[in-house]
């Protein structure tokens, strides 16, 4: 019997982050806003830990099985509202470390995303996603993501 070649990259849902991962998603969250945010160890758990533990919020990570640690390199979550018109869900946070990128993380994470939306039955997805990050949108149009014509707006609050 021939034995499948395991992957070398895991796609799995994670549902609370070790301590170890605090540091690598504060990473990956520079690495999307283009800040250069280093949180201390607690400031990162009282920032991350809420979405990990929010049961609207399935947060997916990519991990490298090439090293023993099986280190985080890409992560990508999607939150579900309940409205009066049925389950709605939305993408967020989807980054892949600089290092690792063009390999096809960002694909199966994303599509591990969209099989999360399937199976929880939501109506669609949406998205947004700046015009200048150009991997992203080319990513998200090869998924089947079509671009709405609609006006986005937001009201500053302060934290
Ligand atoms: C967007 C991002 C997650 C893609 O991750 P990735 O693992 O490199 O992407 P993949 O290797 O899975 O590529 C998926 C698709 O993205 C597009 N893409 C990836 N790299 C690209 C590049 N350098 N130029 C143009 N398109 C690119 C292609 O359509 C590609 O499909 P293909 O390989 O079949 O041509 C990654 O570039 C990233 O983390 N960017 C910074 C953060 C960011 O912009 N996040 C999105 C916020 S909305």
């Amino acid at each position: 019997m021939k034995r499948r070649k395991k992957e070398r990259f895991l796609i799995r849902r994670m549902y609370f982050p070790q301590v170890k991962d605090l540091p690598v998603i504060n990473k990956l969250m520079n690495q999307l806003s283009g800040k250069k945010r280093r949180l201390a160890l607690m400031k990162a758990h009282q920032v991350y830990v809420p979405a990990f533990v929010d049961e609207a919020m399935y947060i997916y990570v990519a991990q490298d099985r090439k090293f023993k640690t099986e280190p985080m390199v890409g992560i990508a979550a999607i939150y579900f509202v309940q409205t009066l018109n049925g389950l709605k869900s939305g993408i967020e946070d989807v980054v892949v470390d600089k290092k690792y990128r063009g390999l096809g993380l960002g694909k199966k994470l994303v599509r591990a995303l969209i099989g999360a939306a399937k199976r929880k039955k939501a109506k669609y997805i949406d998205l947004t996603s700046n015009p200048k990050r150009v991997e992203a949108n080319a990513l998200y149009q090869k998924l089947g993501f079509k671009k709405r014509e609609t006006n986005v707006y937001r009201l500053e609050l302060a934290s």
